[in-house]
């Protein structure tokens, strides 16, 4: 079935868009890493709260890739969305992350450009209040219009207030840059894993890697000038070696306790995901953190049951708002943030 008006439209990572389905009741794959849910579907999950989505909006219509039935469209899924507040919108245009979608980036920018200038005559009031960042836009709690280019014949038009949206960032991608310095590429996760709370340790907060080595976490970490224990039975990168604030604990994680409460724990081990969550959940029973942020392996097909349990274990150890998103760097895991008071 086509996609509907009215329909919410969601993409994902590359192969994961079953669990995506899995999230939605009455979701459908439309194709690779898209999916469109009934609306009515958001009222059982919240889009926020979803895990398997990247970025995704109402669809307002489903219009010709020609510039003026775009503009027009998008006057009115903003008109709409913002229910007459006189308020600031921009425009993301983006692709499925698929071989063949990712093919159309080029037709998409130029096309975006072409709606947003036929705007000027279709609409100039409400070209008017266009401006050129989502961040922008949410300072003035105003609206984000996207496009989908579903075919070179169609795309999708749509708009929510930025407040509403999953992610500012076009199509979710929260691509980060790799630093030569890390001494891996998962550092890119946990950057983007804080850019997704909103914070991260600060200067001279003590942190706990688990799973620390060759050190990329660890490397994030100092970056921000906190402490950093690593905790892992293999070697840190030599890179790594004599860091201030930096010390290894060269040992399972399982045998593991602080010698004081810490601020963050950050747990990357490539291990069983229950074990990995009952050891965490081992961590907020005896008050040994305050914040969370979790990288958990899902290789498994059902992933979102095995994280069904993980979260639950979680919450029953003491965690509080246990968040879990798989982020654009994330391959077949997912990261998890929570806190506890003290
Ligand atoms: C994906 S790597 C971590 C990468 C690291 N976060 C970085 O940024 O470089 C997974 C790590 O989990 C570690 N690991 C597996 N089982 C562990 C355990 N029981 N205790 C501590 N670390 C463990 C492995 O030795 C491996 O270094």
């Amino acid at each position: 079935m086509k996609l509907q008006p009215g329909e919410l439209l969601l993409t994902t990572r590359e192969g994961s868009e079953a669990d995506l389905v899995s999230e939605l009741p009455g979701a459908r794959v439309l194709g690779p890493a898209l999916v469109a849910a009934p609306s009515d579907a958001s009222a059982t999950a919240t889009p926020s709260r979803l895990v398997f989505a990247r970025q995704g909006f109402p669809v307002h219509a489903v219009v010709a890739a020609e510039p003026t039935a775009i503009a027009t469209a998008l006057a009115e899924a903003v008109k709409a969305a913002v229910a007459g507040a006189a308020t600031a919108w921009t425009l993301q245009a983006w692709v499925a992350d698929a071989e063949a979608a990712n093919q159309l980036a080029g037709d998409l920018r130029r096309l975006a450009a072409a709606a947003l200038q036929a705007a000027e005559t279709t609409s100039p009031r409400f070209r008017l209040r266009h401006v050129d960042s989502a961040e922008q836009a949410h300072t003035m709690d105003g609206a984000l219009a996207q496009l989908c280019m579903l075919s070179r014949t169609e795309v999708a038009v749509g708009a929510t207030r930025t407040r509403d949206a999953l992610s500012l960032i076009p199509g979710g991608r929260a691509r980060q840059k790799a630093e030569a310095a890390a001494p891996s590429r998962a550092a890119m996760k946990l950057e983007e894993a804080f850019e997704w709370l909103g914070r991260g340790p600060e200067p001279g907060d003590l942190c706990v890697d688990l799973g620390a080595a060759p050190g990329g976490w660890c490397h994030v970490v100092l970056k921000r000038r906190a402490r950093v224990i690593a905790v892992d039975p293999a070697q840190l990168s030599p890179t790594m070696k004599g860091k201030k604030g930096l010390s290894h604990v060269c040992a399972s994680a399982f045998d593991y306790a602080p010698s004081e409460p810490v601020d963050w724990l950050l747990c990357d081990m490539a291990w069983r995901p229950l074990e990995v969550a009952q050891l965490l959940a081992k961590w907020a029973k005896r008050n040994w953190a305050r914040q969370l942020v979790a990288n958990i392996k899902l290789p498994m097909t059902k992933k979102l049951e095995i994280l069904t349990r993980v979260r639950e274990t979680l919450t029953e150890g003491g965690w509080q708002d246990v968040r879990a998103r798989q982020l654009y760097h994330d391959r077949d895991e997912i990261t998890l943030s929570a806190w506890r008071t003290a």
